[in-house]
């Protein structure tokens, strides 16, 4: 089945930098990779990349939603507003909007539930820190993400959740260089399969971290990972190329 290769391009570019690294990308992999490609770049940045993906299989995701439907929320982008100017998926809850933002698992729960009432695929993010992993806490880590973002999602219809991708990213590994090797890749998804299935769900679980056009292939072959969510290698057209060539 075709790989997920979500690049996230964080706080990085000007509109000059986002149209050149799209028509780079698109002329490096062609307008219709077998993988399914989805770029999330800076919000005000989302006009300008919209346009540069029509006629391609390429997708457009934004990096946070708000959590309310409209009005006096400063600085916040509403699920519509993101509609609207042709995205189809979101980040929630990534390491740094709880690390920077002090985002709640409650609150992940809630932007998860804005996002797919108003018809957009939610990728929820979850990861253990350095000393969690040391301590061995990274299961309970997980479940307490998965349980604190999913109780919000008590209240949906059952499928409504199954377009939910969930991103395992262990912190240690967000923008260190140091990956997750695929083993504990691979025994992370396993266990967040085995969380999901007991529940009913079955949901795509990317692995996110030090990716790179070097180790996507090996992290993309490990049992259970269906997909990457690629940070800074998602700024080098070429290294991306070739991730998603991996993933292709
Ligand atoms: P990185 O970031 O690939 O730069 O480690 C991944 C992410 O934060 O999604």
């Amino acid at each position: 089945m075709a790989k997920i290769i979500a690049g996230n391009w964080k706080m990085n570019g000007t509109r000059e930098q986002a149209g050149s690294l799209v028509s780079q990308l698109i002329t490096s992999t062609g307008t219709h990779p077998a993988a399914q490609v989805i770029l999330f770049p800076p919000a005000p940045l989302l006009m300008e990349v919209a346009p540069r993906l029509a006629g391609t299989v390429y997708q457009l995701g934004a990096q946070d939603i708000s959590p309310e439907e409209r009005g006096a929320f400063t600085g916040d982008c509403s699920a519509e507003m993101l509609l609207s100017v042709g995205c189809s998926h979101v980040l929630v809850g990534h390491s740094e909007r709880r690390q920077f933002h002090t985002e709640t698992d409650d609150l992940v729960g809630r932007k998860v539930c804005r996002a797919l009432q108003s018809g957009l695929t939610p990728i929820l993010c979850i990861g253990e820190l350095l000393p969690e992993r040391e301590t061995g806490e990274t299961r309970n880590r997980l479940e307490t993400q998965l349980n604190g973002s999913f109780a919000q999602l008590s209240q949906l219809p059952k499928g409504t959740l199954g377009s939910i991708i969930v991103a395992y990213e262990p912190v240690w590994a967000i923008g260190t260089g140091k990956v997750a090797t695929p083993e504990i890749a691979s025994e992370a998804h396993s266990w967040i399969s085995s969380w999901l299935g007991a529940r009913g769900l079955k949901l795509s679980i990317l692995y996110g971290g030090s990716v790179t056009a070097s180790n996507a292939a090996s992290l993309l072959s490990a049992p259970h990972v269906d997909g990457v969510l690629v940070g800074g290698a998602s700024l080098k057209p070429t290294d991306f190329a070739a991730i998603i060539a991996a993933g292709s």
